[in-house]
């Protein structure tokens, strides 16, 4: 990672030495590098360029305000889920109509807020949906832009490097339903089709599954226009993978190189693209920095107990998930193999397995490529209020959230009335 690297002994991101941030906002903390997102995004506009694109961060992946602010002024709109994330946009200063809607369970309420503020699209996943969002929107006068979100049904099992993605499947509408789908949302009063999505999964590595997916998705397109129904935009969604552990996904540039000739040969390259990257616009832009409480030496394991948990990154206790922990000040002694643990009640409170580390009591770590699905699946079990965030560029820091309180965690609750219930 070119902007988080060892100078001499010590671990920098961009210009500031970690330890310094550890040392001034406490830990657990994670820190993310602007320069890095920048890099991350540059690829996707290189791969775009001279073509029509919106990237909209799918920001489920890191919803910090601050983040989100620096994508919106980068000219990038926003994949969202719910309402609350509409209202981060909002928050944030992006703008309404470079967001799209996707996720299966979207209620009338949030169809409603997401059209008064007035979205670009919603990502339609079943039929049943469709219904209720035309009723919504007849309501209020008004109509709808969608695309139908088709499931290309890429075998995954010839594609086992998706780690994520299309098994058993409760996303999209089946590649047999899409066209007699089409033809009922064009006949909805309410509703104006104006585009297509597919998203085949997260942390996906290979371009393979995306050009089988761009083939079946550019068919559907066909089939779709023969009945008289137009495409505006085609939406690929994101899923592109990060290098966690020797991971070798392709760069952004070149996948997109390699779409987009697919695209071209098949006559569709002159259409408006949309992209939903989360993952690969964020993931090795951030870590986590935590401090060792205590060294507990076993005789099958030796523990390592780190003052961050579950509750901050639960990617390895939720998925397995690999992350790289090194040591902000590389100590000169002979390593040993630790388990690195929360203080967390539970087993499965780990960050990483058989780790060979050379620490000691009081030294700072820190958990690599975590600025994706690390701080916004974060809870407050055990009643641990959430770590600080800082972005850095180049030799400036910015807090960019504060550390939270017990008190914070346990706002909006009630104690009992004083008569007995
Ligand atoms: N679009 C849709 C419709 C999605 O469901 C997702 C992610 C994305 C875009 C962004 O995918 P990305 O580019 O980040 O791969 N919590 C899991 C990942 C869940 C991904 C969910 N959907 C993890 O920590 O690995």
């Amino acid at each position: 990672h070119p902007h988080i690297a060892y100078r001499g002994q010590d671990l920098f991101i961009e210009d500031l030495p970690v330890s310094a941030l550890a040392q001034a906002h406490g830990t657990p903390l994670f820190v993310y590098s602007q320069a890095s997102m920048q890099s991350a995004l540059a690829a996707y506009q290189r791969g775009f360029a001279g073509r029509q694109v919106q990237i909209c961060y799918a920001m489920k992946a890191n919803s910090s305000l601050a983040l989100l602010q620096f994508f919106a002024r980068q000219g990038c709109g926003f994949d969202i889920v719910s309402g609350g994330e509409l209202e981060r946009v909002l928050a944030a200063g992006g703008d309404a109509s470079k967001v799209i809607f996707s996720g299966v369970g979207k209620t009338r309420a949030e169809m409603q807020q997401a059209l008064q503020a007035g979205i670009l699209c919603f990502n339609v996943e079943s039929e049943a949906e469709l219904e209720v969002l035309n009723d919504v929107a007849v309501a209020m006068g008004t109509q709808a832009p969608i695309s139908i979100r088709v499931n290309p049904n890429v075998d995954p099992k010839t594609h086992p490097y998706i780690s994520t993605g299309l098994k058993g499947n409760k996303f999209g509408v089946a590649h047999e339903r899409a066209l007699a789908t089409y033809q009922r949302a064009a006949a909805l009063p309410g509703i104006r089709v104006t585009g297509i999505d597919c998203h085949i999964g997260s942390q996906i590595t290979d371009a393979t599954p995306y050009l089988d997916a761009a083939d079946r998705v550019l068919d559907l397109i066909e089939a779709i226009e023969a009945a008289g129904i137009a495409i505006h935009h085609i939406d690929f969604g994101g899923g592109l993978g990060i290098n966690y552990n020797g991971d070798t996904p392709p760069a952004a540039d070149d996948l997109w190189h390699q779409l987009l000739a697919k695209m071209d040969a098949r006559g569709f390259g002159d259409r408006q693209f949309l992209i939903e990257p989360g993952r690969s616009l964020v993931g090795n832009a951030g870590l986590c920095v935590t401090q060792v409480l205590y060294l507990k030496p076993g005789e099958e394991k030796n523990f390592c107990i780190v003052d961050a948990a579950m509750n901050d990154l639960p990617r390895p206790a939720m998925y397995q998930a690999f992350h790289g922990i090194v040591p902000l000040q590389a100590r000169a002694e002979t390593p040993q193999v630790y388990d690195v643990v929360g203080p967390v009640c539970e087993s499965g409170d780990w960050l990483g397995r058989d780790r060979t580390l050379a620490v000691h009591e009081g030294d700072h770590l820190a958990v690599l490529s975590a600025g994706a699905y690390c701080m916004s699946m974060s809870s407050n079990y055990n009643t641990r209020g959430r770590a600080a965030e800082v972005l850095v560029s180049g030799h400036s820091a910015h807090l960019i959230r504060e550390r939270e309180t017990a008190a914070d965690t346990f706002r909006g609750e009630k104690l009992l009335p004083a008569a007995p219930l």
